[in-house]
């Protein structure tokens, strides 16, 4: 095993061996929709329904969600990493030009295509080095069929989940 000290390199290079799921968080301002592609999502409550995000201060998307105080947490399927690029900074501009989507409760797009999504009312934000931790209300979510997209080492991947 590599031991490091705890700078920023080695952590990410630690935290490139965690898989996880990858999301598209959105929200909207102004009539004006943002997305950003999202790995550092979790369940915090199923009573009442609450998650958290952790989202970039620098990123756009940041101003969307802290002045709108709603996001949609949508997870992706396993054929949808073309969007995952798009909304992690390949599109800058009219990032949903071209793309289909529409509401839920809150208003922020909830994507076609993707396994689920969660619809929030920001509950709480709490500041976290150059992150903000978003503590999330759900007020509507939904399930549909399909395999997740996966990240791992840098790469997106299909997990082609069995189990052990
Ligand atoms: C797989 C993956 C996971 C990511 N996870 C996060 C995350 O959890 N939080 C975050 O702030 N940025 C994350 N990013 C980076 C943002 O997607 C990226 O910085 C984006 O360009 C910010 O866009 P904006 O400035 O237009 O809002 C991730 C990127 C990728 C490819």
């Amino acid at each position: 095993m590599n031991a490091h000290a705890a700078g920023p390199a080695a952590f990410k290079a630690v935290m490139r061996r965690h898989p996880t799921g990858v999301t598209v968080v959105t929200s909207l301002r102004e009539r004006e929709p943002r997305g950003i592609t999202l790995s550092a999502f979790a369940s915090v409550s199923a009573q009442p329904p609450m998650l958290l995000i952790c989202v970039n201060r620098e990123a756009r998307s940041y101003l969307y969600i802290s002045s709108s105080r709603i996001f949609c947490v949508n997870l992706l399927a396993a054929e949808q990493s073309e969007l995952a690029e798009r909304f992690s900074g390949r599109v800058k501009e009219h990032q949903f030009d071209d793309i289909e989507w529409s509401t839920d409760v809150t208003g922020a797009p909830v994507l076609a295509g993707t396994i689920g999504h969660f619809d929030c009312a920001v509950e709480a934000e709490h500041h976290a080095g150059s992150h903000s931790i978003f503590i999330g209300r759900v007020l509507a979510c939904a399930a549909r069929e399909g395999r997740p997209l996966g990240y791992y080492e840098g790469r997106f991947r299909d997990f082609h989940l069995e189990a052990p």
